[in-house]
């Protein structure tokens, strides 16, 4: 991946029980961002890293819809399809997206229920792209889907997924104060006995 970016180890690393990537340790979701605009090439390159994701037989049921925010009036639809609490911290993301799914096969209209899961690869993959960039992604379920379909003409065979901002992670100050804890607070994960099992259902791999 391009190290253009040399890592500085960070308060949001991940504090990891067993050994990870280091991309997989930086990775966050930051509230504050920068001004810093992203480059096109590495806007391009974090789709690329989508592209490049796996897919049920290769379906690849992605879209991104992208909106970047010199382009005023496209950055202001896509934020007006925020719920508030999240419009509050990501009107500064120069980059705002929305993740769309198509819910059907291609090739034989059948539904495809893989369709979630796989956008969710490629987000991931777009996510880990981006920490090598030295840029934050941030995912959000608090949107309207609704909304959505109907300012892009989101047709009914496909679902939108998340929004998701895009940026250089920025100094938690410029964030409305009780939002500033959160940008920097502890980041916890369940223990993987509580998520990994083995024989049967509940009994932790030992
Ligand atoms: C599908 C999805 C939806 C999310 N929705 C929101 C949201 O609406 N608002 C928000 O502030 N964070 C949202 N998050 C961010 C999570 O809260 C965050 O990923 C989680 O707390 C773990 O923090 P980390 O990503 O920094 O490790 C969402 C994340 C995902 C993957």
């Amino acid at each position: 991946m391009d190290d253009r970016h040399e890592p500085q180890p960070s308060s949001r690393d991940a504090s990891t029980d067993h050994d990870v990537h280091e991309l997989i340790r930086r990775r966050w979701s930051p509230l504050a961002f920068s001004s810093q605009p992203v480059a096109d090439r590495d806007l391009r390159s974090v789709l690329e890293a989508a592209r490049w994701g796996p897919s049920c037989f290769n379906e690849q049921p992605w879209r991104y819809i992208v909106a970047r925010r010199e382009q005023e009036a496209e950055f202001a639809r896509m934020l007006s399809c925020l719920v508030e609490k999240n419009q509050r911290w990501a009107q500064a993301a120069p980059v705002l997206m929305l993740s769309v799914a198509r819910l059907a096969f291609a090739a034989n209209d059948r539904p495809n229920r893989h369709a979630l899961h796989d956008v969710g690869l490629a987000t991931a993959q777009l996510s880990l792209q981006a920490a090598a960039l030295g840029l934050g992604v941030h995912q959000m379920a608090g949107f309207s889907p609704d909304r959505a379909r109907e300012l892009y003409a989101i047709p009914d065979s496909f679902e939108p997924v998340a929004a998701i901002a895009l940026g250089y992670p920025g100094a938690p100050d410029q964030l409305p104060e009780d939002l500033r804890a959160r940008d920097r607070g502890a980041r916890i994960r369940h223990p993987q006995a509580e998520f990994v099992f083995a024989g049967t259902w509940d009994t932790p791999l030992s």
